[in-house]
């Protein structure tokens, strides 16, 4: 795979959206779709390490995807819990260091455990961290992490919130793709999108190929990220982060 020299950012955020639609196209259920996701997922985690990327954070399951039907809620578990089996030695070979982040509540015991273990089995793998975000909402993140700040009578700053929500390991997205083209962050990483280059892609996350990851890699390479200064300003890595 020819990897271009451009700015690549260090870590990447994907709304994973589509999966539905490019089922219905072919006349399958909803959950043709889903898996098709997982296979896109694996083959664009490699891509993600072949070229630098250091964190993948990925929307798998929104605290409002709870309203969906109860079958298509109960087969997204199940699809979750067979591909982590399924994949986990794979994961440990390439170096994926997997992290659920989301609440753990409502989660059965079954899904928990699996969590657990892959978090457990990959923690000191250090090619890429791949965050899933399970049971995620960026309003969760935020209150969440204010109680924690509360309940430990800590000050509230910027800084001591940021230390506590759920991505604090591991900074903020340099570049957040959404495919399936809505245009919105459905409730994404709301905080830590504050400075992110949004990428939206029209193409249905089961047919995001190594092309699209590409040209929303490109595009990024082609942003000038000035964090509030201006062009003047900045130094000459335009693509710095902040
Ligand atoms: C994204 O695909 C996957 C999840 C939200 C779990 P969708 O299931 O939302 O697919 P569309 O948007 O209906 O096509
Ligand atoms: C966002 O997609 C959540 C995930 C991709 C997991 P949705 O399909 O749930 O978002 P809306 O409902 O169109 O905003
Ligand atoms: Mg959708």
């Amino acid at each position: 795979m020819a990897v271009a020299p451009v700015s690549v950012p260090g870590h990447i955020a994907i709304v994973m959206d589509g999966n539905g639609r490019w089922a219905s196209k072919r006349f399958l259920p909803r959950i043709a779709g889903h898996k098709q996701g997982v296979d896109v997922l694996k083959r664009t985690v490699r891509s993600c390490a072949l070229h630098g990327v250091k964190v993948l954070t990925v929307f798998a399951f929104s605290s409002e995807n709870w309203r969906r039907p109860a079958d298509e809620v109960s087969a997204l578990m199940d699809i979750l819990v067979v591909a982590l089996s399924r994949e986990l030695n794979q994961l440990k070979k390439d170096g994926v260091r997997l992290q659920f982040i989301g609440s753990r509540q409502g989660l059965s015991e079954r899904v928990r455990q699996s969590l657990d273990t892959a978090e457990r089995e990959t923690a000191d793998n250090k090619v890429i961290t791949l965050n899933v975000c399970f049971n995620y909402g960026g309003r969760w993140d935020v209150v969440h992490a204010a109680q924690l700040l509360a309940s430990a009578g800590e000050e509230i700053t910027e800084e001591s919130l940021s230390a506590k929500l759920s991505t604090s390991t591991c900074g903020d997205p340099d570049l957040i793709i959404r495919t399936g083209g809505e245009m919105r962050l459905s409730n994404f990483l709301l905080w830590q999108a504050a400075y992110s280059e949004l990428y939206f892609s029209e193409v249905l996350w089961p047919d995001f190929d190594e092309a699209a990851l590409e040209a929303a890699i490109q595009a990024f390479a082609s942003r000038e990220r000035r964090f509030g200064m201006t062009t003047e300003q900045l130094p000459a890595s335009k693509n710095a982060s902040a």
